[in-house]
C-alpha cells in the first residue's frame, strides 16, 4: 500500500500559493484598462483545452502559467469597470480571501456537526439579510446559488405549505385543480423555469401587462384573478418585482401584499437584482410591502458584489422550511445529537451536500461595513442617472427607459430620423461591440423593440468610464454607419 498523499510540502505549497497570489494581482494591475471582452472564435478556444485525459500530472507551476494565459488573460471582463451587460458584479477581494478559505477547510453546509461555525454564519448572514430589507427577524433563509435558485425556493416554499392540507409533499400534484402564478410580463424568465419545474406549468403563469414605468398593473391583476376564480381554476401565488431585469422596475409592493391577503394567496417577492437596494434610506420607500412578503429571493453575488456564486431566500419563519424539506433518513439522524439546538440544513432545504455560500459574504459584511456597501450601491446609482444625464444632453443617443436602481436603456440615433431604422440598427450594432471587445453590453426589447442596455454593478467605475462607454458606443456606430453607407452606394 501507498502512504502517498495529493499534498506538496508546505514549503513547495507555499511557493505556489505565492504564485497564485501574484496571478491574482496581477488582475488587479491596470484594472482599469482591461476589455470587457475578448473576441476569439469558438473553435480556438476549444482547441486551447483540447488534449486527451492526462495520465500524469504536469509542473503545478507550469500549470499557473497556463492557466494566466487561457484562462485568466483571456476571462470576460466582469472584475473590470468595462461590463455593463447583464447583472454582473465585480465581486470584492475580501471575498477572494474567504473563498480560499473556505475551500480550505472543505466544510459541508449540511448538518451542524460537520460545520459548527459555518452553519452559525450562514444563520447570522440569514439574520442580518433580513435585517437590511426590513424583513421579520425570525425569517428562515438558507443561501442558495443564484437568484433562480431562490426564486425556485420561494415558490417551492410556498407550494409545499400553501397546499400542505391537501398532502401535496405526498401525493403530488394529481388530484388538484390547476393553480396560478401570477406576475408582471417583466417578471424574469426563472420564474417561468420556476412554475415548470413545480409541475404548475408555464400555461398558469399569469404576465400581468405593465404600465409606462414597467411596473405591474394592480387593476389587470385582480381582473385577472376574479376571471381565474370564476373558471374553476385556484390562485396560488402573486410574484412582485423589486427590480426587474430589463429597467429596475420595483411594482407596488404594498398593493400586492393587499391583494394578496385579500385572496389568501403566498406572496413572493423577487429581489434577486433589486432588494438590496432598501438599504438606502432615500429609495425605501420604494419598497414598502416587501416586509408582508412570505418568501424573498435576494441575490448576494449582485448587489453585494459578491463573486458567483451565492443567493438567498427568506421566508417568514425556519418553520416554513423544515415543512418544505424535511426527510428522515438513519444515516442523517439526529438523535444522538449531544445539542438539542443545532439547526439542521439538511432538514430546511433540498441539497444535503453544501459549500460555505455564506461565509464570503459575512466575511465581506464584516471587513468592510453596510455603510461601504450602502456607499457602493448609491454610486452606482448615481452613475446611472449622469449615464442617463449624458445620453440626455447629447445629440446622438436618446433614452428609452430610466430607473431608480442602475439600469439605463438608450438607443444610438446618430444621424437616423425613423424608429425602425433606429432600433434595427441597434439590434446590429450588439455582435459588432462585442467584437470589438472594449466595452461588454447587451440589449433588451423593451415593449417589443430593441434597446441597448446597461446595467451599472461595479464599484469600479467612474465618470470616466461612463463617458468611455458611450464614447466606445459612437466610435462603434460611426464605423458601421460608414460600411453601410458604403455598401449602398
Ligand atoms: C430580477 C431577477 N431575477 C432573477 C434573476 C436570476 O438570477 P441568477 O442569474 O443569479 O440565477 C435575475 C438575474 O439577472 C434577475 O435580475
Amino acid at each position: 500500500m501507498t502512504d502517498a498523499t495529493l499534498d506538496f510540502s508546505n514549503n513547495d505549497y507555499k511557493k505556489l500559493l505565492d504564485k497564485s497570489t501574484d496571478l491574482v494581482l496581477r488582475q488587479f494591475e491596470n484594472i482599469d484598462l482591461q476589455k470587457g471582452y475578448h473576441d476569439h472564435p469558438q473553435s480556438e478556444v476549444e482547441e486551447w483545452f483540447d488534449e486527451v485525459l492526462p495520465e500524469n500530472g504536469m509542473d503545478p507551476s507550469q500549470l499557473l502559467d497556463e492557466v494566466e494565459e487561457k484562462v485568466l488573460n483571456t476571462a470576460t471582463g466582469n472584475l473590470g469597470p468595462h461590463m455593463y451587460a447583464y447583472v454582473m458584479s465585480g465581486g470584492n477581494q475580501i471575498s477572494i480571501i474567504a473563498e480560499k478559505l473556505a475551500t480550505t477547510i472543505n466544510q459541508n453546509q449540511t448538518k451542524w456537526h460537520l460545520a459548527p461555525a459555518m452553519n452559525e454564519i450562514e444563520k447570522r448572514v440569514v439574520r442580518w439579510t433580513a435585517d437590511m430589507l426590513g424583513f421579520t427577524p425570525d425569517a428562515g433563509g438558507v443561501l442558495v446559488s443564484g437568484g433562480s435558485a431562490a426564486n425556485l425556493t420561494g415558490l417551492t416554499v410556498g407550494r409545499n405549505i400553501f397546499f400542505e392540507k391537501e398532502g401535496i409533499r405526498k401525493k403530488g400534484l394529481f388530484g388538484q385543480k390547476p393553480f396560478v402564478v401570477y406576475a408582471s410580463e417583466e417578471v424574469h424568465s426563472c420564474m417561468d423555469k420556476s412554475v415548470e419545474l413545480l409541475g404548475i406549468g408555464s400555461d398558469y403563469l399569469r404576465k400581468i401587462r405593465t404600465n409606462d414605468t414597467f411596473q405591474i398593473d394592480v387593476g389587470a391583476l385582480e381582473g385577472q384573478i376574479e376571471q381565474d376564480i370564476a373558471n374553476g381554476l385556484r390562485p396560488f401565488c402573486i410574484v412582485g418585482n423589486a427590480g426587474t431585469v430589463n429597467t429596475g422596475a420595483i411594482d407596488d409592493l404594498e398593493a400586492l401584499a393587499d391583494l394578496a391577503k385579500k385572496y389568501g394567496l403566498w406572496y413572493h417577492v423577487d429581489g434577486a437584482y433589486g432588494a438590496l437596494a432598501a438599504v438606502l434610506d432615500q429609495l425605501k420607500p420604494e419598497y414598502k410591502g416587501m416586509e408582508r412578503a412570505d418568501s424573498i429571493a435576494i441575490d448576494f453575488h449582485k448587489w453585494l458584489y459578491q463573486p458567483f456564486e451565492g443567493g438567498c431566500t427568506l421566508v417568514r419563519s425556519w418553520d416554513n422550511l423544515k415543512r418544505t424539506y424535511f426527510k428522515k433518513a438513519a444515516y442523517l439522524d439526529t438523535e444522538l445529537a449531544n445539542d438539542e439546538f443545532r439547526l439542521e440544513y439538511n432538514e430546511h432545504y433540498f441539497q444535503l451536500s453544501r459549500n460555505a455560500k455564506a461565509f464570503k459574504v459575512w466575511m465581506s459584511i464584516k471587513a468592510y461595513g453596510m455603510k461601504q456597501f450602502r456607499d457602493m450601491i448609491q454610486k452606482d446609482i448615481d452613475l446611472t442617472e449622469y449615464l442617463n444625464e449624458r445620453v440626455r444632453q447629447s445629440q446622438d443617443f436618446e433614452l428609452v427607459a430610466d430607473s431608480k436602481l442602475a439600469v439605463s436603456c438608450f438607443r444610438y440615433i446618430g444621424d437616423m430620423t425613423e424608429k425602425q431604422e433606429i432600433v434595427d440598427f441597434n439590434h446590429r450594432l450588439m455582435p459588432e461591440l462585442e467584437k470589438d471587445g472594449r466595452v461588454f453590453i447587451m440589449g433588451t426589447k423593451l415593449k417589443g423593440d430593441y434597446a441597448i442596455r446597461a446595467c451599472l454593478i461595479n464599484h469600479r467605475k467612474s465618470e470616466n468610464t461612463i463617458d468611455y462607454l458611450l464614447d466606445v458606443i459612437r466610435d462603434v456606430a460611426e464605423k458601421v454607419r460608414k460600411e453601410q453607407n458604403l455598401s449602398m452606394v
